[in-house]
């Protein structure tokens, strides 16, 4: 099921008004569908959320952890400038190859790239070599998540946004009965963030709740 048909009716409502996919987005969902692939991508309004916040805070340089079939990061370029770069990743090389095919006829391909590669990999590389971005959203495994914040906010400009999907894993984090790996690790993550005076930071409950944290 896709995870739009998942909303209640506010969010539909907020959908429609405000996140109606194009042509490219629609194909790109029609596709992972017919692949046989989770609809587990952003809901759009969470896409139309995260695409305001980055144009907000005057993003030009990307980093997505997750890509799926490229559903956020076609949102996120259409987000950014003339010159701007999303760099999206996933461990999976047929997403990022499905992701880099269903993207190439859009208007923005020339400000997405898609590689292959393990998460921790990519970011400590990144932390290696002295890289910054002005943001990096985070939606792949929800285990590792205390640890893949941790460098990610050695990779931020100050101002940078560091942006998490499923911040209230549809509301288990707020279930003390809820104790399993994924819960604890988001709780781990969301507590790191709230205690961290580095960051200005709040959830927002659209769609399963997306963390925003702005680097100060
Ligand atoms: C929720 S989907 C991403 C959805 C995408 N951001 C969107 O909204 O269109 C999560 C993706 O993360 C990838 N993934 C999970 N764990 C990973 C890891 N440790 N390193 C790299 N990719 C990972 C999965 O293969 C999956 O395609």
């Amino acid at each position: 099921m896709s995870r739009t048909s998942e909303m209640g009716p506010a969010e539909a409502f907020v959908a429609g008004l405000f996140a109606s996919e194009d042509a490219h987005l629609l194909r790109l969902r029609a596709t992972m569908e017919a692949e046989g692939l989770p609809a587990i991508q952003l809901p759009a309004t969470t896409a139309r959320a995260l695409q305001l916040l980055l144009s907000l805070a005057g993003c030009r340089r990307v980093l997505e952890i997750g890509t799926l079939a490229g559903y956020s990061a076609l949102w996120i370029a259409r987000a950014l400038p003339d010159g701007g770069q999303v760099v999206s990743i996933d461990r999976d090389p047929s997403r990022t190859g499905l992701a880099r095919r269903l993207t190439a006829s859009t208007e923005v391909s020339d400000r997405l790239e898609f590689r292959t590669g393990e998460a921790m990999d990519i970011l400590e590389a990144e932390r290696e070599k002295g890289a910054h971005w002005d943001a990096v959203f985070l939606d792949a495994d929800k285990e590792d998540l205390p640890r893949y914040v941790a460098i990610a906010r050695d990779l931020l400009l100050a101002g940078g946004l560091l942006l998490v999907d499923n911040a209230l894993w549809k509301g288990q984090v707020a279930d003390p009965g809820v104790e399993d790996q994924a819960t604890e690790a988001i709780r781990e993550m969301l507590r790191q963030v709230a205690s961290d005076s580095g960051f200005d930071a709040t959830i927002l409950t659209v769609g399963d709740g997306l963390l925003v944290a702005r680097r100060r």
